[in-house]
């Protein structure tokens, strides 16, 4: 609720009806004293008595006509199935320039209640309904915290007055509500089956149980499941008569959608069909746990209504001790798609829990493949076979992962169904002609937005033919959409690189036992074969190595362990480039894993120095420059890379972002368009920094805080978890002064 206002911005506000819903109305407008006075009218003598003595009202009419003659606005908080009744009474006094509005969960229903009642919808009458409420009834439990911190939905009709409109949502803001507006046939499909249909199934499960012969034995052994599944059973039985006949329709729809889909639950039951339970249990799973998340604010959203989330990073610090960076993304990513396309059932380990891979295995259950996990980095997925994908429900939504979009394109040109791909306003503005375009010489249509930006319409359904293809750039992303869509094609597919990048499609191709030859630059693959499901250890992910490799080399007196780290050749340039600047980075406990190359990376503090990359190290190091951005900063003398153009069309301008962020801090820099020339060794400020929602400009700037006079306030970084989500409490673990803000 809001702190009452020194002047009561209208008049008297009338509440008909104080059961639950009205009483706690009537007393949280009275307590945010934005009303000059609020009265009540009930049939109820005893309940207006106790509202006034309790403070709920200032006072109470017991007729109805001169309390209506009183009021400016009048709340209907009566049962559903009244208000026709109530407003015919109404219409009976003068009601010029009342604004009505209502607190009822069908909407319809009380619009053709106002028809009845007055010939027509009156302008003044503003539907609303609290999502709120309890089990609880009667004017002993209205509470003015009711609504605090609920959504409000207000349904406007076409005729509505815009005045009374903003004067009803300013009464339930001043609740502590939050509004929304909604349309009235929305309201009511919405309602139905998120409240009513609940309730519905609630009071059926209790009477089936209550009535049974052993119901007194049952109930004794009843426990938080029956509890937290019929508590809603306890709630007004006349009132949710009343709802379920109000808004008939909707709630039909809802139970013969739900009773079709609890036919096939049985149908499964009875024929032992485990994976079609699965399927249904891990998907509930984690739409249940995605709401649970929400609830506390804490579910990963689109950026629009997703929370600022701002680094706030301490200067100075050493970094000291052993850690493990999460699974590798790239691999993650691969392990769903191809296990999902494989027959039988493949086991992952150590898969990156990251929004952008979490993205991609929604996908997967949203086109029917049943995938149990994450959980603890472990994921099983019951493979549907080369052709067994199932169209979505909807567009397949990927977040800010480019990965995925460009990965996709290819994997579904081949299915029979056509898929729109989404993501969000970041992934929205990347360009995509890069697969289109090669996948269109194969046979396929993709719809692109202007500039080959997404959404994108894939066709489905259509013949594909192998290619051979240069790639005008070095892409693993464009390279692994190609061998996705060749493995659809007639014949064969060949990917020519202009220099090596990832290869970790080809790897994991041969791991699920699909074949394909590289020589040298060239990858063919034949289309028509089929995988095998297999079980895959996803090692460590180096992109996010990267971020302590450097802060170890930076800080002073540190010395620190990062273990199981995936050091494929086509990952290393991090590496390779760190060391030529005098890093000190030893790799031990070299292993295999799983096919890819395993090390244990230590790393003790050096003075690095500015050195000219090497061109044939950017595309091996294509994730890391932004921190190693950084650590040209911290290094003595000039850095100078070029060739690296592709850093313009990340998740970011990764050379302006990072250029505009180190100058705020002071560091010398000239930018090219293909590159950046860093002036190291200047002692690097403090300031806020922009990340523009780029994960790895904001973790970059997290560890150049290691070397910086003052503290340094990253702006946006929510997007930190698409690829490390527990970055801030490593980073602390190790000894970063690094904390959130929200
Ligand atoms: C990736 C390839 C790289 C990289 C991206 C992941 C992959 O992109 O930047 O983060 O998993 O194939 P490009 O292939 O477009 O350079």
């Amino acid at each position: 609720m809001t702190t009452p206002s020194e002047q009561p911005r209208f008049g008297t506000l009338l509440v008909i009806g104080l059961g639950l819903i009205g009483g706690s109305f009537a007393s949280a407008v009275r307590h945010a004293g934005i009303c000059a006075q609020v009265l009540a009218c009930d049939r109820d003598a005893q309940a207006l008595r106790i509202a006034k003595a309790q403070g709920v009202i200032d006072d109470y009419r017991e007729h109805l006509g001169e309390a209506v003659a009183e009021a400016d606005i009048i709340m209907l908080a009566v049962p559903i199935l009244s208000m026709e009744s109530v407003l015919l009474e109404l219409a009976h006094f003068n009601l010029d320039g009342k604004i009505i509005t209502d607190a009822g969960s069908s909407k319809r229903s009380l619009l053709e209640a106002a028809e009845v009642a007055f010939g027509e919808i009156p302008p003044l009458l503003v539907p609303g309904h609290p999502i709120a409420g309890s089990e609880k009834s009667g004017i002993q439990a209205a509470q003015a915290e009711l609504f605090c911190g609920h959504k409000v939905l207000v349904t406007p009709h076409a005729m509505i007055d815009h005045g009374a409109l903003a004067v009803v949502k300013a009464l339930w803001r001043a609740t502590g509500a939050e509004v929304l507006e909604m349309d009235v046939q929305r309201h009511d499909e919405v309602l139905a089956v998120t409240s009513h249909l609940p309730h519905l199934l609630a009071f059926s499960l209790v009477d089936t149980l209550a009535t049974g012969r052993d119901n007194q034995e049952i109930f004794r052994y009843a426990a938080g499941g029956f509890r937290d599944f019929t508590r809603i059973a306890a709630s007004d039985p006349t009132m949710w008569h009343d709802i379920f006949i109000a808004n008939k329709d909707a709630v039909l729809r809802a139970l013969r959608d739900f009773t079709l889909d609890l036919d096939k639950l049985r149908t499964a039951i009875e024929s032992e069909n485990g994976q079609y339970m699965l399927g249904v249990f891990t998907r509930a799973k984690v739409a249940r746990d995605h709401f649970t998340k929400m609830q506390s604010r804490k579910a990963y959203m689109e950026p629009m209504t997703q929370q600022d989330i701002c680094f706030i990073a301490r200067p100075g610090g050493a970094v000291c001790g052993e850690i493990r960076v999460p699974g590798d993304k790239s691999i993650s990513h691969r392990s769903i798609m191809l296990g999902s396309l494989a027959e039988g059932v493949t086991e992952v380990e150590g898969f990156l829990e990251g929004e952008d891979s979490l993205a991609t295995l929604q996908s997967f259950r949203d086109m029917g493949v049943v995938i149990e996990g994450p959980h603890q980095g472990k994921v099983t997925i019951y493979g549907v076979g080369m052709h067994g994908l199932k169209p979505a429900p909807g567009p397949l939504y990927l977040g800010n992962s480019g990965t995925a979009m460009r990965l996709f394109c290819g994997l579904l040109a081949g299915q029979a169904f056509d898929t729109t791909l989404t993501g969000d306003e970041s992934l929205s503005s990347r360009p995509m002609g890069r697969v289109a375009n090669p996948l269109a010489l194969m046979g396929a249509v993709i719809d692109t937005q202007s500039e080959g930006r997404p959404p994108l319409n894939i066709r489905g359904g259509l013949p594909l033919k192998g290619i051979e293809y240069s790639m005008p750039m070095a892409s693993a992303q464009v390279k692994s959409c190609l061998l996705l869509a060749g493995m659809y094609a007639d014949g064969e597919t060949r990917v020519i690189e202009p220099a090596p990048t990832r290869d970790h499609t080809e790897r994991m191709l041969g791991g699920f036992g699909y074949p394909l030859t590289v020589e040298g630059n060239r990858v063919t693959i034949r289309g028509g074969g089929s995988l095998k499901g297999c079980h895959i250890e996803v090692p460590s992910d180096i992109s996010s190595a990267a971020f302590f490799m450097v802060a170890a080399s930076i800080a002073h007196d540190s010395e620190l362990l990062i273990t199981h780290v995936g050091i494929n050749p086509t990952r290393i340039g991090v590496i390779n480039i760190l060391r030529q600047m005098g890093a000190d980075l030893t790799l031990e406990n070299e292993r295999e894993v799983g096919g890819e190359p395993v090390a244990d990376i230590r790393v003790r503090s050096a003075q690095l120095k500015g050195i000219e990359i090497p061109q044939d190290q950017v595309p091996l190091a294509i994730d890391e420059f932004p921190v190693l951005f950084v650590a040209a900063a911290c290094a003595e003398g000039r850095t100078v890379l070029k060739g690296a153009e592709e850093l313009r069309v990340k998740e970011s301008d990764r050379i302006q972002v990072m250029a505009d962020g180190l100058e705020t801090l002071g560091v010398k820099l000239t930018t090219r368009p293909d590159g950046i020339e860093i002036e190291g060794g200047a002692q690097i400020g403090g300031g806020e920094v922009e990340s523009h929602g780029d994960h790895r400009i904001g973790m970059a700037f997290a560890v150049a805080a290691l070397r910086a006079s003052g503290e340094i306030r990253i702006r946006d970084c929510a997007n930190v978890a698409t690829s490390f989500p527990n970055f801030v409490e490593l980073a602390q673990s190790v000894g970063f002064q690094l904390h959130t803000e929200e």
